[in-house]
């Protein structure tokens, strides 16, 4: 008789190691349960989730508000189609087109599908309204972006670890340095074909890459002054993360096409949106783009909970309080230690950039802080990003930043 497997953290990982894909390099902790700013191990021990995957689960894990509305909606129907009407999309388009205060939204499924549909769009604008010459449409990105694992995503990547030999690429993209004005302004000049310029006004992947003030005001002004779209990917940056609704409002800029997805469903179900005016949306007709599940009602039940709780609950201003204690704690830290060379960040996204040492990185200090109780992922090698549900009190982030404080002076 076979000894009974015990399905402990190690099996687990073997059967993923085993059975998956290796696309993948996660911290070896396997979770069960999760809620509000904390997730359980399956050996039970508890955690402080510092990634909130990637920003997706802002509201906290599983949010009873958020939870109680997908359930309802589960119960009577979760998927139609886009060939027959449903009974929550047409409202729900109405609650998020004026929540944002756009015309009109187009909904999917994942952030990467946004960024899709965000440049479907710009290059139809582009031949409609702009008059750009068939199939000369051009979309511009910026050097360190990341919207996804898309052809047209790793098409824009200046991340070797994306594109390398997934090639032949895309054709119509190009990049410029993030943050600069002046190389922005340069490309636009030299290509009277550019539909878009689609950009994160802060950048998330890349390593919590926080623009001078200024650059979204400027990026605004050149946008209009070459009569290219604006599109701001605020799939990780937005619905309060950075302490505002959109990371864009804190220059009060606001973009032509806006990107969401992640905590658009508070972390329940892949679910994104494209919001835009008239003149952008109605350019695409019946039969020229769509998705399955977009705009399903399961998802449109869910998303809409999801920003009534951004609201109710003040996440924007407890993000822009809690980042700032977080910030403050952490350069107290970099005085002590000289492991840490820089906090950056603004609201809840933050990140820690770390010197390696004794052949130590950051990835051996997230090991470390899962050991004490914290979880967090680098990257790039160097940098460990903070984004915890947005939910958090003072009390716990300081109770996380013990834990963070004690495991980079133990090392
Ligand atoms: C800024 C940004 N855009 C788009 C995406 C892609 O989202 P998804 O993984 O849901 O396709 C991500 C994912 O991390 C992101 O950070």
């Amino acid at each position: 008789m076979m000894a009974t497997q015990q399905k402990n953290s190690a099996y687990y990982i073997e059967l993923e190691n085993q059975y998956g894909a290796h696309n993948y390099h996660p911290i070896p902790v396997v979770l069960e349960k999760g809620e509000g700013v904390f997730v359980w191990d399956v050996e039970g021990k508890k955690y402080y989730d510092f990634l909130s995957a990637y920003s997706a689960v802002n509201q906290g894990h599983c949010h009873p508000k958020i939870i109680e509305a997908m359930v309802k909606q589960l119960s009577k129907i979760a998927l139609t189609s886009r060939a027959f009407h449903n009974n929550v999309l047409g409202e729900y388009e109405q609650f998020i087109t004026e929540f944002f205060g756009y015309n009109k939204v187009l909904p999917m499924n994942t952030g990467v599908e946004g960024g899709e549909t965000a440049i479907k769009l710009a290059r139809r604008w582009g031949y409609t309204i702009k008059n750009i010459p068939e199939n000369q449409a051009h979309i511009l990105f910026v050097e360190g972006n990341f919207w996804g694992r898309t052809m047209a995503a790793i098409s824009s990547s200046s991340d070797p670890s994306s594109y390398e030999r997934f090639g032949p690429f895309m054709p119509g993209f190009s990049l410029v340095p993030y943050n600069n004005l002046p190389a922005l302004e340069e490309a636009l000049k030299a290509n009277p074909n550019i539909a878009g310029f689609m950009f994160e006004p802060i950048q998330g992947e890349a390593g919590v890459v926080v623009p001078l003030e200024g650059y979204l005001k400027g990026v605004r002004d050149l946008c209009n002054k070459y009569k290219v779209l604006m599109i701001a990917d605020e799939v990780q940056t937005g619905l309060c993360r950075t302490g505002k609704m959109l990371a864009c409002d804190h220059e009060q800029v606001r973009p032509d096409i806006l990107v969401l997805g992640k905590a658009l469903s508070g972390g329940l179900l892949p679910v994104s949106a494209v919001l835009c005016d008239n003149e952008i949306m109605l350019t695409i007709k019946p039969g020229e783009h769509g998705s399955t599940y977009g705009g399903n009602p399961l998802a449109c039940a869910v998303a809409t909970v999801a920003l009534e709780v951004l609201r109710e609950e003040n996440l924007a201003t407890n993000a822009e309080a809690m980042g700032k204690v977080f910030r403050n704690r952490m350069q107290a830290l970099m005085a002590k230690t000289k492991l840490v060379s820089e906090v950056r960040g603004k609201g809840l996204l933050n990140a820690i950039v770390i010197k390696p040492f004794d052949n130590k990185t950051a990835w051996d200090v997230c090991l470390l802080l899962k050991e004490n109780g914290l979880l967090a992922k680098q990257t790039h090698g160097d940098i460990i990003r903070f984004a915890p549900p947005l939910i958090i009190t003072e009390e716990h982030m300081n109770f996380a930043c013990d834990i963070i404080e004690n495991t980079i002076l133990s090392l």
